[in-house]
């Protein structure tokens, strides 16, 4: 069974080193066997404020071409990595906003986070776990929390030091370890719904 993992990046401001981080996780995370890593950007898909009409827990079929192709992206991943900056003690508008679009699609799915600010960008993870426990998702304890003075140069360039490796493989390893049982247990619920 392959888990598709899903890093989705959770900053579309211009110059972000939110890319950066994103390609650090994609890279070490495509270097383990047990899961496929793809790389999720929020600026492509160019989102606006939300503009649906109703509540994606309605469940009413979508107006606009943006939230499908969105849906379309998230809908078929098994565990989600978001990485985040913290902006003003919280995570960006940006992926609060592109969370609130979707509501099915992120249920009973795992997920981790890697964050990065000036202390880490603990507060903002700290408003994610909130978020995403409304959302049915399932978010593993460990977590990397990049330092804007020690794993970034001139507070632009990321240089991360070597014990963030570890902390992201220890994540990963509760990620896809709940990624699993998550999947097999939609798997189960859709077979009961038929
Ligand atoms: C609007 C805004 C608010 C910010 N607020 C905080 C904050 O509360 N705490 C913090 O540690 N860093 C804060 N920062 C610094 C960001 O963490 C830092 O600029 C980071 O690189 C932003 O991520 P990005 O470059 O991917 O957009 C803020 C940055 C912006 C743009």
């Amino acid at each position: 069974m392959t888990l598709n993992v899903g890093i989705i990046i959770g900053s579309t401001r211009p110059g972000r080193n939110g890319e950066a981080v994103a390609r650090w996780v994609h890279e070490l995370a495509s270097q383990r066997k047990d899961a496929a890593f793809h790389l999720v950007d929020i600026e492509s898909f160019n989102l606006p404020v939300l503009d649906e009409p109703f509540p994606p827990s309605l469940r009413q079929p979508f107006t606009k071409e943006h939230s499908k192709a969105w849906s379309g992206a998230i809908a078929p991943l098994d565990a989600l990595v978001f990485v985040t900056p913290e902006y003003n003690h919280s995570t960006s508008g940006a992926l609060k906003n592109a969370i609130d679009f979707l509501f099915y699609e992120w249920h009973d799915k795992a997920a981790g986070f890697v964050s990065y600010g000036s202390t880490g960008g603990v507060r903002a993870v700290e408003h994610l776990r909130g978020i995403v426990g409304e959302l049915h998702i399932a978010d593993v304890r460990s977590q990397v929390a990049l330092s804007l003075f020690d794993d970034f140069e001139n507070f632009s360039t990321f240089k991360p030091r070597d014990v963030q490796a570890t902390a992201l493989n220890t994540m990963l390893d509760e990620l896809l370890g709940w990624g699993g049982a998550l999947k097999g247990y939609r798997e189960g619920k859709q077979a009961k719904a038929g």
